[in-house]
């Protein structure tokens, strides 16, 4: 469980402190960034904590793996204890504890603390998986700029404790530092106005140093702690974890950051990822390369979710950087560019070939619909950093849910704009049979700047029934063996802190 190749910059990496000398070194609370839990199973789910008793400072724990005491309940009163422990938080991991818990029962509920000499953590609240669930209720979240927005909708998910949380990417934002107050957009007919409502800690982050305190910014505040607390979650990243728009092993910005730099901050980038996600695998290292193994499969009653992983494999994006849309040109249609990589595509293909789910969620990242900027006619313009710039694969990948599989349902955030929509097996002929329904979560604090040209192009995509670009929040799913309900939840202000929140929408599922 300890991922030992790596010591970063750390003579005393390995070194066990006894318990008691961890105790004596740490006089402060070191569980500022609360706890997690994530991965869950029929039987195992993984517990995560991090110390931390500066945590804008890089921890600033004593040097040395520390032992960490553990508890689990049966209640939420803590009268039913069922197991107790230590667990070593190593320092070459920035003293984060990854405990994968096993010999649970399914679909149950389980409570959980840490304790560090005379600190102990916040209480946790953790669920198993059951294939058998009657009831599950998901959440869909991503999209979280600290700069742009309070995160209103994570206290309304904490309050709604569902079985699990699917994070889809853009957990944090690695720009550098604002200005706080209000800007306009203007475009044709309206102005918009956004606001900034707290500034990051430090400029563009590029080092495993930055990485890990921006990480722990992100993990300060209180609601992400209380629906981390609520909760697993399973989480996938996308670009903005690493860098805007990066692509396998190209960056955002080609000229400004070399191959080696960019392999370099991905290493870090991707370390510091796990870290503070509560996952079971430590990214792989190879000499200055790093990799993650992202994508899994999880079972929810009627429900069999694919965790897809589009950032880490893709070609790069071709034709240019139109924003929001952009005319293809001659790569656009090229057959070998890939979004998931060969391996991911297989094994997909094979997760859903062998389900006997009623319902088959691909959680993604990007849309998987495609959305055209333009009126109409053979060259749609598009957004070419999502499915919509890689045609061959999203046409093998629908190939694949056409044939046989049940109720494919989507699941995707980046594009900060919620909408409802049906992939057609010829995505931009709606007359063609429906694949898919896919449900595009808005963000929950990200804003979406390009609104109006959702808005104004919303005639041009008749497979889209439900667009709010406006709104920030998150969707929730209530899936049962016989019936499937979103509800679009809104924050009503997203610059307050303990705004409320309500329901924009509820769509229940037909069958395909
Ligand atoms: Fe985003």
């Amino acid at each position: 469980m300890i991922n030992r190749r790596w010591f970063i910059g750390s003579a005393a990496a390995g070194i066990l402190l006894p318990a008691s000398l961890a105790r004596a070194a740490v006089k402060t609370n070191p569980f500022t960034l609360g706890v997690a839990s994530g991965s869950p199973r029929s039987d195992s789910v993984i517990l995560w904590t991090r110390l931390a008793v500066d945590p804008l400072q890089g921890g600033a724990m004593p040097a040395g793996d520390v032992v960490v005491g553990f508890r689990v309940w049966e209640d939420a009163e803590r009268r039913k204890l069922l197991r107790e422990g230590t667990v070593i938080a190593p320092e070459a991991d920035a003293h984060s504890v990854h405990l994968k818990l096993e010999g649970l029962r399914p679909g149950r509920e389980y409570w959980y603390a840490f304790t560090l000499g005379d600190f102990e953590s916040p209480l946790g609240r953790t669920r198993t998986t059951s294939p058998d669930a009657e009831n599950v209720r998901l959440a869909l979240a991503s999209c979280q700029s600290w700069q742009s927005g309070f995160y209103a909708a994570y206290t309304d998910i904490a309050a709604w404790a569902p079985d699990c949380v699917i994070h889809v990417g853009d957990y944090i934002y690695e720009g550098g530092i604002g200005t706080i107050g209000s800007r306009t957009v203007a475009k044709t007919g309206e102005t918009l106005s956004f606001r900034t409502v707290r500034l990051h800690n430090s400029a563009e982050i590029v080092t495993l140093w930055d990485y890990r305190n921006r990480y722990a910014l992100y993990k300060s505040d209180r609601a992400l702690q209380a629906a981390h607390a609520a909760a697993p979650w399973i989480v996938a990243m996308d670009d903005h974890e690493v860098d805007n728009n990066w692509a396998g092993d190209v960056p955002q910005d080609p000229r400004a950051q070399t191959a080696l730099e960019f392999s370099v901050r991905k290493l870090a980038a991707f370390k510091a990822w796990y870290e503070h996600m509560p996952v079971e695998r430590p990214p792989l290292i190879d000499d200055i390369s790093a990799s993650l193994a992202m994508n899994d499969v999880f079972r929810f009653g009627s429900a069999q979710v694919h965790l897809l992983d589009t950032r880490q494999y893709r070609s790069d994006q071709v034709c240019g950087e139109g924003f929001p849309g952009q005319a293809p040109c001659k790569q656009y249609g090229n057959a070998n560019r890939t979004l998931l990589g060969a391996v991911q595509e297989q094994w997909l293909k094979r997760e859903l070939r062998a389900s006997s789910a009623r319902y088959n969620v691909l959680a993604s990242q990007i849309w998987l619909s495609p959305w055209r900027f333009d009126a109409g006619g053979d060259a749609p313009e598009v957004n070419m950093d999502a499915w919509d710039g890689y045609p061959a694969a999203r046409e093998r990948l629908t190939e694949t849910l056409a044939d046989g599989i049940a109720n494919p349902v989507i699941m995707s955030g980046d594009w900060h704009c919620a909408a409802a929509m049906t992939l057609h097996e010829r995505p931009f002929d709606p007359s063609s049979r429906p694949v898919a329904h896919e449900f595009a979560g808005t963000s929950i604090s990200s804003d979406c700047g390009w609104m109006r040209e959702m808005e104004d192009s919303k005639t041009s995509n008749p497979h889209a029934h439900y667009l709010n670009a406006r709104k920030r929040g998150y969707c929730r799913f209530e899936v049962g063996t016989k019936q499937w309900v979103t509800t679009y939840r809104v924050v009503a202000d997203p610059y307050v802190a303990d705004s409320p929140l309500s329901n924009d929408v509820e769509m229940r599922l037909a069958d395909l």
